[in-house]
């Protein structure tokens, strides 16, 4: 798998360093959570910063919004240098039309599936989106548990991508870390986001090389 480790459990007095720090130790993205306080019970980072931090890395930055109406917000994303936005199905923007201001920002557009949401939900889009992100937590928080129920929707995904033909990338995010990795990995997932996994573990390059193998 591809590794994105989230930002969201780093050390935000020193979000420069740290990002430095994971791209040096072999991130292959750096992905950031966007929290409006209204989707998801909790408050993050804006654009302001987004933009501030990406002198740090040339990776790519994979932009996960969880906000209510994506869609006002993603001149400002693709401003401050996101290359992939992702935002939720069940936020209250038009689908379509979202992504389509994504990709007139020269962005690549990706949709997220909290837990309750099904696989079908995604499948008339997989013809026009980059990435699919499968919630396996609640958004809104790091450090929760890894939920293993949902690799049938990740193989399900999967399997409506190929059998289409389509080039889509599959990430996941909520609890991976070195115990869980193997899961995801064998049930599809390209691209595995890790917060606490990779910015609380001891050795951060030996707990991304971990993930890319598992
Ligand atoms: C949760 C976020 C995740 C989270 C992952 O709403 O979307 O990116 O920070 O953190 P861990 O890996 O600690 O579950
Ligand atoms: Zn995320």
């Amino acid at each position: 798998m591809k590794v994105a480790p989230s930002l969201l459990s780093c050390d935000f007095s020193k979000i420069g360093e740290e990002i430095i720090k994971v791209d040096k130790a072999g991130a292959d993205m750096i992905h950031l959570d966007i929290m409006d306080g209204h989707f998801v019970p909790n408050l993050t980072i804006g654009p302001a910063i987004i933009k501030a931090v990406r002198q740090y890395t040339e990776l790519p930055f994979d932009v996960h919004l969880m906000i209510t109406d994506p869609i006002n917000y993603i001149d400002a994303f693709a401003d401050a240098g996101a290359d992939i936005i992702t935002f939720h199905l069940e936020a209250n923007s038009d689908i379509d039309e979202t992504i389509n201001k994504i990709k007139s920002c020269g962005v690549k557009p990706g949709l997220v599936l909290k837990p309750a949401t099904p696989a079908e939900a995604v499948f008339p889009y997989l013809d026009k989106v980059y990435m699919v992100l499968v919630m396996t937590v609640e958004p809104g928080f790091g450090g929760q548990s890894f939920m293993e129920n949902m690799m049938p929707k990740v193989q399900a995904i999967k399997k409506e991508i190929q059998s289409r033909g389509f080039d889509v990338l599959i990430e996941a995010d909520g609890g991976i870390s070195e115990k869980t990795a193997s899961i995801a990995s064998n049930a599809g997932v390209d691209v595995a986001v890790s917060g606490t996994g990779v910015f609380k573990a001891k050795d951060t390059a030996k707990a991304i090389e971990i993930l890319k193998n598992a």
